[in-house]
């Protein structure tokens, strides 16, 4: 069906995962597609523009909001209607996590399940301490920032309102060293709200480099760069820092390289959930997706042991130099998890509970079906996408584990993105 490349006139009904307005157009009797549009509020009426046509949807550009939701505010950052960074600048803090709520409940609505309790973000902006950025050289400076929204251009960002203080420190600093970068590259960066480390993949570490890093970034807040090149790895200053120490809890490790949660306030929240829903007091625990530990410390406060999985290396070393020097009952395994787990299934391997928290992909059909064996009795599945959760879920369910609790948290506002805790039971026992 042929959709004339003129505007059309959408009514928004729903939000989708990734944060699009779902509408359909009003006036065009034939018309039965559902249209996706970026930048529409469910209540609106808007016009747009296809961008993108499949059998059974279009994808709109947002041309004009015709009548606007009381959850449309001005967006807080000048580059919002530019930069990809945030999809949802545009949207009221309190209604974000009201949104995410619905995206989780239609991604999970197959499976007869929904969500129970929705965690807000206690701060709307300055939050985010962990970030990747792009840069490309440009004269003696460079355009550093996040790519604009389904584009490879760069916006240039002097100063991002979500990032936290010292994370923005440490990237403008990076300005200073233009002309000694790539033409262009990628710089990661993590805080722990005082100070940042940054690492620089594709910069040879010589010691020329070494000498320039310490002299131009390096000051009281950016306390050091990782560097990677040639197959070389150096850092220049601590390049590793501690996240989220606190009562009745240890901290982790973290560097610029190695996965942490976007926020420290919602992260303590998260996981003293995850270790609420997992109950693993004395018992044999499998935890796969561990990163640097982060679960892992709450895990072991009452475990009989955490086997903790995890695929890169250098999360596995912080690992293991955090349940060494904490004296915590684990053994951190280096391993490749979709390929673990049928192995295990196969060895007729269990575990009383597993705790799993993949990337964005989720585990895929065949490692939830190995997994659904090597689980005897509880899972705790921690996602970033719903819709990979919930492909992973019904073949869960289907081997016979019941979801007994889902809960969100909104990890990172100003973006659709959604943090989201599934607590299962084998037989539905709670
Ligand atoms: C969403 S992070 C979670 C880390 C940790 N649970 C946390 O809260 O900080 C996912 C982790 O899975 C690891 N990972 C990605 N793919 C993997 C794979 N196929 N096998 C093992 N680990 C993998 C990544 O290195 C990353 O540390």
């Amino acid at each position: 069906m042929d959709t004339p490349l003129t505007t059309h006139t959408i009514e928004i009904h729903a939000v989708a995962h990734g944060g699009a307005g779902v509408g359909r157009a009003i006036g065009e009797g034939t018309e039965t597609r559902t249209w996706l549009i970026d930048g529409a509020l469910p209540g609106e009426r808007v016009a747009a523009r296809p961008v993108k046509t499949a059998k059974r949807w279009i994808r709109g550009g947002l041309e004009q909001v015709i009548s606007a939701s009381p959850n449309r505010v001005t967006p807080a950052c000048s580059l919002a209607s530019v930069c990809g960074g945030c999809a949802w600048q545009h949207v009221d803090a309190k209604a974000q996590i009201g949104l995410k709520r619905a995206i989780v409940d239609g991604a999970l609505r197959h499976l007869g399940a929904k969500v129970n309790k929705a965690v807000a973000s206690p701060a709307a902006l300055g939050y985010r301490r962990r970030a990747r950025l792009h840069y490309q050289r440009q004269g003696d400076g460079l355009i550093l920032g996040f790519r604009e929204e389904r584009s490879h251009a760069l916006v240039d960002v002097a100063r991002c309102p979500v990032l936290d203080g010292p994370l923005n420190h440490a990237f403008a600093r990076l300005r200073g060293l233009a002309a000694q970068l790539p033409a262009e590259g990628e710089v990661f960066g993590v805080s722990d709200g005082t100070v940042a480390v940054l690492g620089l993949p594709g910069v040879r570490p010589t010691e020329a480099m070494d000498e320039l890093c310490r002299a131009v970034l390096l000051d009281e807040v950016l306390i050091g760069v990782a560097l990677r090149g040639n197959r070389r790895r150096h850092s220049v200053g601590q390049t590793s820092i501690e996240l989220d120490g606190g009562v009745g809890i240890v901290p982790m490790l973290a560097g610029p390289f190695s996965f942490s949660q976007a926020q420290a306030a919602q992260n303590r929240a998260l996981v003293e959930h995850v270790a609420a829903a997992a109950q693993a007091n004395g018992k044999r625990v499998l935890e796969l997706y561990a990163g640097s530990g982060n679960f892992t410390r709450a895990l072991a406060r009452t475990a009989q042991r955490v086997w903790a999985v995890e695929g890169s290396r250098e999360s596995v070393a912080y690992l293991r130099a955090l349940s060494e020097d904490r004296k915590l009952p684990v053994n951190a395994k280096h391993s490749n998890i979709e390929l673990l787990l049928p192995k295990l299934a196969k060895n007729q391997k269990t575990y009383d509970l597993v705790v799993l928290d993949p990337p964005r992909a989720g585990i895929g059909e065949e490692a939830a079906a190995a997994l659904a064996k090597v689980a005897s009795d509880r899972i705790v599945y921690v996602s970033c996408d719903p819709s990979t959760l919930a492909r992973d879920l019904a073949v869960l369910t289907k081997a016979g584990h019941q979801i007994v609790d889902v809960t969100i948290f909104d990890m990172m506002p100003m973006t659709p993105e959604i943090e989201t805790v599934v607590t299962l039971r084998s037989g539905g026992r709670r």
